[in-house]
């Protein structure tokens, strides 16, 4: 049987960790869409280009190739405001939803923030993870002094997750929704390991159900 699992859910809600988690359990791969965006956002500014002008961003997402989703530089406050520009680019969307299909065609875990809505409609498994902007503004700061070894001020964090949130949900193109018949994930006071639980459990509830 094919699994397909839709995943989205607004910056550092934990879909990411549970999407990778979730398909390592399933057996299947796992595509972490937001990669993408970000890999365009970055040949954009590789170019010295404006990420906010689709001209440039439709170009760079039409001559993505695999090995720039192994770059090493698509984390960070550059590449995240880069990535929420291109992605707000209809051209952009377009020229990446082939290549997402595909990836799925044998089954999959995708996530991102449109999979369930636009890039696969039809997902017999929809799950829209979230967390309170406090609680992920929290999660973002304490991977920034992890991961990058900087000890950023979490009045900004905070600021800059509001302004993406924000950007992510207005924009005409693909906002950020849950999809209907998603079931909704509040990971606020769940740890990644409950969270996990709760989405397996889901998973398995919503594939047999279909069964019915
Ligand atoms: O999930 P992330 O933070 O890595 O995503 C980076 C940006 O790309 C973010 O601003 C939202 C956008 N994105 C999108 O519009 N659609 C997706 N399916 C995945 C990410």
């Amino acid at each position: 049987m094919t699994i397909t699992v839709a995943i989205d859910g607004p910056a550092a809600s934990g879909k990411g960790t549970l999407a990778r988690r979730l398909a390592a359990i399933l057996g299947i791969p796992h595509l972490d869409t937001g990669l993408l965006y970000r890999a365009v956002g970055r040949r954009v500014l590789d170019g010295d280009g404006d990420p906010a002008d689709p001209m440039a961003a439709a170009q760079a997402a039409r001559a993505l190739v695999p090995a720039d989703l192994q770059r090493s530089d698509l984390r960070g406050p550059a590449a995240d405001s880069a990535s929420a520009a291109v992605a707000s680019v209809p051209e952009v969307r377009a020229a990446l939803l082939e290549f997402q299909r595909q990836f799925a065609a044998k089954g999959a875990v995708l996530d991102g923030r449109d999979i369930g809505t636009v890039v696969l409609p039809d997902a017999p498994v929809k799950l829209f993870v979230t967390a309170s902007l406090e609680v992920r503004a929290q999660r973002r700061y304490r991977e920034l002094v992890a991961r990058h070894g900087v000890v950023p001020d979490i009045v900004i964090v905070r600021a800059d997750m509001a302004a993406r949130d924000e950007a992510d949900s207005s924009r005409a193109a693909a906002p950020l929704r849950p999809a209907e018949t998603a079931v909704i994930l509040d990971t606020s006071d769940l740890s990644a390991d409950e969270a996990l639980a709760r989405a397996e459990a889901i998973v398995r509830w919503k594939l047999g159900a279909d069964r019915d």
